[in-house]
This record gives C-alpha cells, structure tokens and sequence, in this order.
C-alpha cells in the first residue's frame, strides 16, 4: 500500500507537520495512540485502553478505508510519531449518502500548534471535492469547549441537543450535534 502525502506544514512553532493517509504500517501505532488520547481527555467515546482492536484487526481497518472512496482518514505525523488522527465517511445508505460524519483527536502535549485545524481542513477540502456530499455532522461533548469553538471556527452551526448523551466517570453530558452545510 502507497503513502499517500496529502500536505506538509511548518506550523507557527517550527515543527514539520505532515498530513498523510495511513498504511498497514501505522497500525501498531494507532491504537498505541489512540489508547493514549483516550485517556487524555473525557472528550471521545473511549476512555485510556479501552480501544481494544488487535493490530491484524487494525489493517484490515486500515486496508478498507483507503480502498473506500467515500472515507479519508488523516494522521498528523511530527517526527515519525502520530500526534493526531481525523476521519470522515459517507453514511452508508444510499439515501442519506450525501450526509457525511467526522471525528477529530490531537495529542494533548501537541494542542493549541495548529494541527486540529489543519486536520480539519483536509476533512473539508475532501467532503467539497465528493461528488456526493453536501453536509457534514458531528457530536460533541457540551462541555468540550474547545471543539466547539474550532467547528464554529470552521462554520458548523449547532442543530440539536441529545439529552445526557454521555456518561463519563458517573457524569452526564449532553451531545451538541453540529452541521456545515455545504454551498454546492
Ligand atoms: C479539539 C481538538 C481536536 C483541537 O485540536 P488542536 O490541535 O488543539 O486545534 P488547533 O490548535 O488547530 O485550534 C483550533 C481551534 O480550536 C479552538 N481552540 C483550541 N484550543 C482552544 C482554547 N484553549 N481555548 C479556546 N479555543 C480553543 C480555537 O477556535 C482554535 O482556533 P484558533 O487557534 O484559530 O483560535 C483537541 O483539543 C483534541 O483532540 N481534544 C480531545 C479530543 C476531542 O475533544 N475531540 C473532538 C471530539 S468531538
């Protein structure tokens, strides 16, 4: 399977951040990765280890997400490492296809530089390139303001509200649902 570079960035701090599709190669690491962020915040659906995928199960992950043209996954690479991984897919029924969803992590020790907005931006840029898509949702914790701020930065509106969504160390949270409508 082929690296595919999709862009690179000297962001304001100095560092070379590289954007790039994943490979069979990055799969030990993204769930070494994604176990980490877990537990970096309350933020995301899965807590410190609770991402229990094997790293054969990884590669297949990895294997039909780049053979699928209604997904694009993206890691953010400093210095070899994954410090970030975002995705966007077409929902799968036909007739709600033109709908897509994403989700977005950076490593705590790397927010703030830049990354979840150049993350972003790939997963917009992909979604006005799709033939198909015209909207994208997502779910965000109420209490994550900093997401929060970063959709509206990038022009998603609040739609709805699912009441007490989340429950995350015997505390409950709304899910803000959130859409960017597309101008195509
Ligand atoms: C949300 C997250 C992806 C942002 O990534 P990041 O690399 O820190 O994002 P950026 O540095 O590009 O900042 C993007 C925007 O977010 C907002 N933001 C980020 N940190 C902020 C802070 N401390 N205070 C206020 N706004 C903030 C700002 O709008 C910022 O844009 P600006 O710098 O132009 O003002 C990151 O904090 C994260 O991974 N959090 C844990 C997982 C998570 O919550 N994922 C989303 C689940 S829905």
């Amino acid at each position: 399977m082929e690296k595919r570079t999709l862009r690179e960035i000297i962001l304001k701090s100095g560092e070379n951040l590289i954007l790039r599709e994943p490979e069979e190669g990055d799969a030990k690491g993204m769930i070494e990765y994604l176990n980490t962020v877990g537990g970096e915040s309350d933020n995301l659906l899965f807590g410190k280890d609770e991402f229990h995928l094997t790293v054969e199960q990884e590669i297949e992950y990895i294997k039909r997400v780049r053979n699928d043209s209604d997904t694009l996954m993206v890691l953010a690479i400093i210095d070899g490492c994954i410090v970030g991984i975002a995705q966007i897919s077409c929902l799968p029924r036909k007739r709600i296809s033109h709908n897509s969803e994403l989700s977005i992590s950076v490593k705590k020790d790397y927010w703030g530089k830049g990354i979840g907005s150049a993350l972003m931006q790939e997963l917009i840029s992909f979604a006005n390139n799709h033939s198909l898509i015209k909207n994208i949702s997502l779910g965000v914790k109420a209490s994550n303001y900093n997401a929060i701020k970063m959709y509206e930065k990038f022009g998603f509106t609040k739609v709805g509200v699912h009441k007490n969504y989340f429950y995350v160390n015997g505390t409950y949270d709304d899910e803000i649902i959130m859409d960017l409508y597309l101008n195509k």
